[in-house]
This record gives structure tokens, C-alpha cells and sequence, in this order.
């Protein structure tokens, strides 16, 4: 299994042009629409069939833990990610958030060309591998040293943009709102919160919410810095962390 993974992985980075998926735009109607990079139009959480079924299902952690044998080539065995933020934790993160943004880039609404190929049902599996990896990633204990932002970031005025254009969604620290969606932020590599950051105010996130865009349209990039500096030194509870430098014993 894991040299399959690995060869597999050495044959997607070698490919220079990336592997996209269809461009598939949801019927957009009046309310929550946005538009994306390329103009074309889109409506927040339109398109959710495999979504509310992996939902419904009872997730089996045995078979998730099998699955997440495959994205532990990227995301790591803990799912602690990369300190860089190439790979983002997802350990930590509530479940609904991940079942939404798995099948988003399933569904090709988030440009991921490094995981795609990885993510499919020809791959994985369907609605039920969804539903028992992302119960199994859910369980995992987060990174307690996450990557932070540059110290020359000013903090005091992070917080400040904090306070009037984030804390409605992402809560007071970062924690999110698991029914609504609205994914944790607290915890979250620094360099992978900025470019998502970037990537929905751009639209090139396709299933993004419109109100997180409104919000953040014009912040400049200092701002950008500076809320995002703020956000990765956010500690989430003590009872979510792990030790530090702890190995995850499923993967021994
Ligand atoms: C080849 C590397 C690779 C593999 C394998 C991989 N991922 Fe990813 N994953 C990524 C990258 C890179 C990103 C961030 C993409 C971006 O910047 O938009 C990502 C993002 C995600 C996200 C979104 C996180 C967020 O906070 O928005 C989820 C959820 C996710 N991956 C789950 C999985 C699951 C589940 C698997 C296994 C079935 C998997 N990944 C396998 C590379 C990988
Ligand atoms: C109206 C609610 C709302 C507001 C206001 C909002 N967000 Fe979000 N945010 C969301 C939702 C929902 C998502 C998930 C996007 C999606 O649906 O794919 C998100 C995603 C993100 C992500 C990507 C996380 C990931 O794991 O991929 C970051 C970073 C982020 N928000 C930061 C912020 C910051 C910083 C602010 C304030 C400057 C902010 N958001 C304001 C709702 C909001």
C-alpha cells in the first residue's frame, strides 16, 4: 500500500500540467450566488448530493483509518500537515467542514490538481469511505506548534480586523461553527491560511461562502498579513491538543 501511494505520488508531482476537473457550475439563483475568477456563476452549497449522504451514514473508523492510509502520504500520519503549509492540517477540523471541503474538491469546486487523482471514488471509494475517513481525521489530536506568520506582522491591528470581519463566522478564537460550516481557523498552518485567504477573496474557491467574500474584499495585502498572523497564533482548547512531536501509533 504505501509504495503504491508513494509511486502514484511521484507520477502526479512529475506531471507539469495540472489535472483538472470539469468545471461543473451549480444552476445559480438569486440568493448566496457568487462569481467566480473566470466569471462564471456559482451558488454557495447548491451542488450537495454526496455531501448530505456521507453525512447521514454511520461512519465506520476502521475503514476511515484504512482510507486515510492515502492521505497520510501528504497530510502525514497525524494529520498535522506541513509546518509550510503546503499540506494543511485537517486533524482538529469538524467533520462537517471536511465532508464539505472533500467533496468540493471531489466535485472539482476547489482547484487541488496534487490531490485530485487521490480524492476520486475510483480511488477511495464513495459517500461511505467520505463518511468514515473524515470521522477518523475528526478524531485525531492537533498540531500544538503550528506554522506561524512573519514576525513583523502587527498583531494589534490583526486582532482588530479580527474582531470587526471575522469573529461573526470563525468565532472569538478561531473556533468555527461546526453546523454552519464555517470551518476552524485556530491551529491552521499560517502560509495555508493566506493562500486560501487569497484564493476566496479571488474566487478561484468555487464553493466558497459569499458572505466571507463580501467581507473580506478589500483588504489589502498588509491586512491580509496581519489577520492571518493573528488567527495561526490562536491556541485551540488544551483537550484538542496533542503532545508535541506526538507520532500517531496507527501508523507505526
Ligand atoms: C498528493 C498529496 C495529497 C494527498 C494524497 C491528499 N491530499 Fe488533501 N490536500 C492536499 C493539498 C495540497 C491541499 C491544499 C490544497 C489547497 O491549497 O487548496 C489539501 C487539502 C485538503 C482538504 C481541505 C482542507 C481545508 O482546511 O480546507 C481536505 C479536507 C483534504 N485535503 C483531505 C484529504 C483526504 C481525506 C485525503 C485522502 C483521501 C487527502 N486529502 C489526500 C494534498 C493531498
Ligand atoms: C459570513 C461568514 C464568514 C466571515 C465573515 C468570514 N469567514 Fe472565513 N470562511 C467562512 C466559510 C463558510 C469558509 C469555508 C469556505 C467554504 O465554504 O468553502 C471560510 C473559510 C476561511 C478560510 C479557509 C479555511 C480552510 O481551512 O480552508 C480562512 C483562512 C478564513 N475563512 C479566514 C477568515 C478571516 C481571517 C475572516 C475575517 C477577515 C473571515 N474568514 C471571515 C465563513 C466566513
Amino acid at each position: 500500500m504505501k509504495t503504491k501511494v508513494v509511486v502514484a505520488l511521484a507520477s502526479v508531482l512529475a506531471l507539469t500540467t495540472a489535472v483538472r476537473a470539469a468545471d461543473t457550475a451549480p444552476k445559480a439563483d438569486a440568493s448566496k450566488v457568487t462569481t467566480d475568477a473566470e466569471g462564471k456563476k456559482h451558488q454557495w452549497m447548491v451542488q450537495g448530493g454526496e455531501r448530505e449522504k456521507a453525512l447521514e451514514l454511520k461512519p465506520d473508523l476502521k475503514h476511515g483509518k484504512e482510507v486515510f492510509e492515502v492521505c497520510s502520504a501528504c497530510h502525514m500520519p497525524e494529520g498535522w500537515g506541513r509546518t509550510d503549509g503546503t499540506f494543511p492540517e485537517l486533524a482538529g477540523q469538524y467533520r462537517t467542514v471536511l465532508i464539505k471541503q472533500l467533496t468540493d474538491i471531489r466535485e472539482g469546486n476547489r482547484d487541488n490538481p496534487t490531490m485530485y487523482p487521490f480524492a476520486l471514488t475510483s480511488e477511495i471509494g464513495g459517500e461511505q469511505s467520505v463518511s468514515d475517513v473524515t470521522a477518523y481525521i475528526a478524531s485525531l489530536p492537533m498540531n500544538p506548534d503550528n506554522g506561524k506568520g512573519p514576525a513583523t506582522a502587527d498583531l494589534a491591528h490583526g486582532a482588530k480586523l479580527y474582531a470587526d470581519n471575522c469573529v461573526r463566522c470563525h468565532g472569538d478564537k478561531g473556533e468555527g461553527n461546526e453546523e454552519k460550516y464555517y470551518p476552524r481557523i485556530q491551529g491552521q498552518h499560517y502560509e495555508y491560511l493566506l493562500r486560501q485567504f487569497k484564493w476566496i477573496q479571488q474566487g478561484k474557491r468555487r464553493n466558497a461562502n459569499p458572505d466571507m467574500i463580501a467581507q473580506i474584499k478589500g483588504f489589502s495585502d498588509k491586512d491580509m498579513v496581519d489577520v492571518l498572523s493573528y488567527v495561526a497564533q490562536l491556541s485551540p482548547p488544551k483537550d484538542k491538543l496533542g503532545p508535541h512531536g506526538w507520532k500517531n501509533p496507527d501508523f507505526d
